[in-house]
């Protein structure tokens, strides 16, 4: 089985991925299941070729799916989806077998997704998937995007093309 599936398969991350779909049932916000996670690998593959960045599909793809994984544990505890995440997606890629190089690109990528520091390389693997995830987002076409917290300046008004 290729790593990609053998994430699929992983009971650590189907465990965090049925709690955030049972706590997200009644949200009106955006939601953080199957959907969203492979918009955001896609859109990041897209990228990643038009701008000939050079990251593997799996990378992109087990970034992509493990980039969530800590929001139940925001939504139970307090905690930073993005912080706790970054441990989660550790464990789920030394059970799944990628390298100390890979795990560690990628964790990089998850732990700083919020928001990317001002010296933040456009080419990183980080940039790509702060991009992605944004970019995923239906803002133009969302029924709560009026009570949304994203600031005005990051909604996507329109499709880029
Ligand atoms: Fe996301």
């Amino acid at each position: 089985m290729n790593k990609i599936d053998l994430i699929l398969a992983n009971p650590t991350f189907n465990e965090h991925m049925e709690r955030i779909c049972k706590a997200e049932e009644d949200r009106i916000y955006c939601l953080h299941g199957m959907e969203h996670l492979l918009d955001v690998a896609r859109i990041a593959y897209i990228i990643n070729l038009e701008k000939e960045l050079g990251f593997s599909k799996e990378t992109i793809y087990a970034m992509s799916l493990l980039h969530d994984i800590g929001r139940n544990l925001e939504y139970e505890k307090g905690l930073s989806h993005h912080e706790i995440g970054g441990v989660i997606a550790l464990d789920i890629l030394t059970q799944v077998g990628f390298s100390n190089e890979e795990k560690e690109l990628i964790c990089q990528a998850i732990r700083s997704h919020k928001e990317l520091g001002d010296k933040e390389d456009n080419c990183s693997l980080n940039y790509l998937l702060y991009r992605a995830d944004k970019l995923s987002r239906n803002c133009f076409s969302c029924k709560a995007k009026d009570s949304c917290y994203w600031d005005e300046s990051k909604k996507n008004k329109g499709i880029i093309v």
